[in-house]
Parts: C-alpha cells; sequence; structure tokens
C-alpha cells in the first residue's frame, strides 16, 4: 500500500485543501503517514496484512454460521433456535458470540422478522410460512471480529417480502461497488439511497454500517445515505461494514420497550444485508464473501 500522501496533495481529510495546510504534521514526527494520521484524525484503526488475515478466518466462521442458518430455517422453528444453533456452533469453533452481553444485549445473534428492522432478540417467536429473518452474526476469533448479516425467507414468499429482500440485497451490492481509494463514505450512502428510493423504498437514518475487526463497532460510521463526495477519502487497509436497512414504507423507526427491537413505524417489511469489507489498492475485498 502506498501510505505517502505528497505536501502538495489534497489533505486525505476531505477538506479540500493542501496536506502541508491541512493535516501535515511536523517533519520528523512519525505521524506523517496515513496510518496515524487517520488514527489521530478520525480514531480509525487501518488494518494491516496479518489483521486482515485475521479478520478473513473470523470471516470464514461467519458464512458458516450463515450457511447453518439457513438450512435450518423453516416454519415452526423459534428465534430461540436459531440463537442456540449460532451459540452452539461459534462456541464450537473457539469462538465467542460478540452480540452476547454486548451493551445488556442477553442473546448471541440479531434475529430480526417482518416489520422489525434489527437487533432482534430472539425468544419465544415461532417462524411462518412467508415471514422474512434477517440473522445477524458477529462472531470473535482470536480477538478478530467480522460482522454479516443475510435476510431469509420462510417458505414461501409473498411478492412484497421477494421485494423488500431483493432491493436490500442490491443496496448492499451497489453500496459495496462504490468502494476504491478516492471515493468518499457519503459516496456510498449516496449510490444506495438514490438506488433504494429509486425503487419507491427508504432508507433507515438512525443504524448505520461501522468500522469492525478489532472491536464490534469502530469509526468511522458508515451512513446508507448522504451526499456524493463528502465524508472521509477511503483509503487500503480501511475495514467496515455496509449494511442497510431498506424499509418497504416509510423510513421512520420506533424501539420497543425491551429496549433494543428496532421496528418500521408504520409496521411495514424491512430488510437488511450486511458484509464486512477491507478497501484494497484497487477496489475492495469481502471478508466474508458470501453471494449477493
Ligand atoms: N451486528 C449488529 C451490527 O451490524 C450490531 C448488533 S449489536 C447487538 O452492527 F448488541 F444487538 F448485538
Ligand atoms: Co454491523
Ligand atoms: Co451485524
Amino acid at each position: 500500500m502506498d501510505d505517502k500522501v505528497g505536501r502538495n496533495d489534497p489533505c486525505p481529510c476531505g477538506s479540500g485543501k493542501k496536506y502541508k495546510k491541512c493535516c501535515l504534521l511536523k517533519k520528523g514526527s512519525k505521524r506523517n503517514d496515513f496510518k496515524d494520521l487517520y488514527w489521530h484524525t478520525y480514531r480509525i484503526r487501518l488494518k494491516g496484512k496479518r489483521d486482515i488475515e485475521g479478520i478473513k478466518k473470523t470471516g470464514e466462521l461467519v458464512l458458516e454460521l450463515l450457511q447453518l442458518v439457513k438450512d435450518e430455517i423453516k416454519p415452526g422453528i423459534s428465534t430461540d433456535d436459531i440463537n442456540t444453533l449460532v451459540h452452539e456452533f461459534t462456541i464450537k469453533n473457539n469462538a465467542i458470540s460478540a452480540p452476547l452481553h454486548y451493551r445488556g444485549f442477553p442473546k448471541s445473534v440479531c434475529v430480526s422478522v417482518n416489520e422489525v428492522v434489527c437487533h432482534g432478540i430472539p425468544g419465544k417467536r415461532i417462524l411462518k410460512d412467508g415471514d422474512i429473518v434477517n440473522v445477524d452474526v458477529t462472531p470473535i476469533l482470536h480477538g478478530y471480529y467480522a460482522d454479516a448479516n443475510q435476510t431469509f425467507f420462510v417458505g414461501s414468499p409473498s411478492s412484497e417480502a421477494q421485494k423488500i429482500v431483493r432491493v436490500a440485497r442490491e443496496s448492499l451490492k451497489i453500496g459495496r461497488s462504490m468502494v476504491c481509494p478516492g471515493n468518499t463514505i457519503g459516496d456510498i450512502g449516496w449510490a444506495i439511497q438514490k438506488y433504494a428510493e429509486g425503487e419507491g423504498c427508504s432508507v433507515v437514518r438512525e443504524f448505520v454500517g461501522h468500522g469492525v475487526g478489532f472491536e464490534f463497532h469502530e469509526p468511522p460510521e458508515v451512513p446508507h445515505y448522504g451526499k456524493k463526495g463528502k465524508g472521509i477519502r477511503l483509503i487500503p487497509g480501511m475495514v467496515f461494514t455496509i449494511e442497510p436497512m431498506i424499509n418497504l414504507g416509510r423510513k421512520d423507526v420506533v424501539i420497543l420497550e425491551d429496549n433494543w427491537t428496532v421496528v418500521t413505524a408504520d409496521g411495514s417489511l424491512s430488510a437488511q444485508f450486511e458484509q464486512t469489507l477491507v478497501v484494497t489498492n484497487n477496489g475492495y475485498e469481502s471478508l466474508t464473501p458470501f453471494d449477493l
């Protein structure tokens, strides 16, 4: 990775000023490379080769978990059954489920059915024919986090269910395609918003993608809406999620009494897909590379 910024180059902080007039620190300072610059400016911890390998290993477990769940999803199972599957398989692989006890979250996986946007707590709810169910897993393996989710059909989907899952899937695909050095965080959200709203759907604002790898949620925030060219410039070694939550109706959400479950305010269906990505020299690589 070419991690030197020229004095006369545009500052990577996105100010539009020259680097030497902006974030360039004193000569001889150990901070004058991207790694220190992104840390000092944004609190973003760029990942090195070993880190990427570690996150990728965790990503392999993510894919196994999602496949395991996919194979078991059918009418009649409870959301708690999904929790049991995820919890036991994670432990069997010497990993830890990051959601368990995270800020008081009581289970090992988020399971979000129909109008539940995200952060559904597994419990007694029984999946029925025609439901859509999002399963969001984040194992920690050898200290490295990888975070991904998919929305599955239970039995035969309605045309509404097919539509929202298609638009959510495509939203991640389009957001992901914007990831390359030189583009900005804003480009990602801009592309997703334009597409999803063009399909007559809406983009949830309250929850965003995020840096990940050393911790569950690191800087930067990655909104799924926004303006082209705005925000932090992407550089190789950044690792973050894109995880658009797309509603069939209005964008507004409500948090239930349990302080976790997020539902659409209008009761409309919501779907989501998430992957963990690393910015490479010429684009991105998914560290949780399921087909979209
Ligand atoms: N996995 C979610 C995300 O994509 C976060 C869940 S937080 C939890 O960021 F506590 F609900 F697990
Ligand atoms: Co996430
Ligand atoms: Co997640």
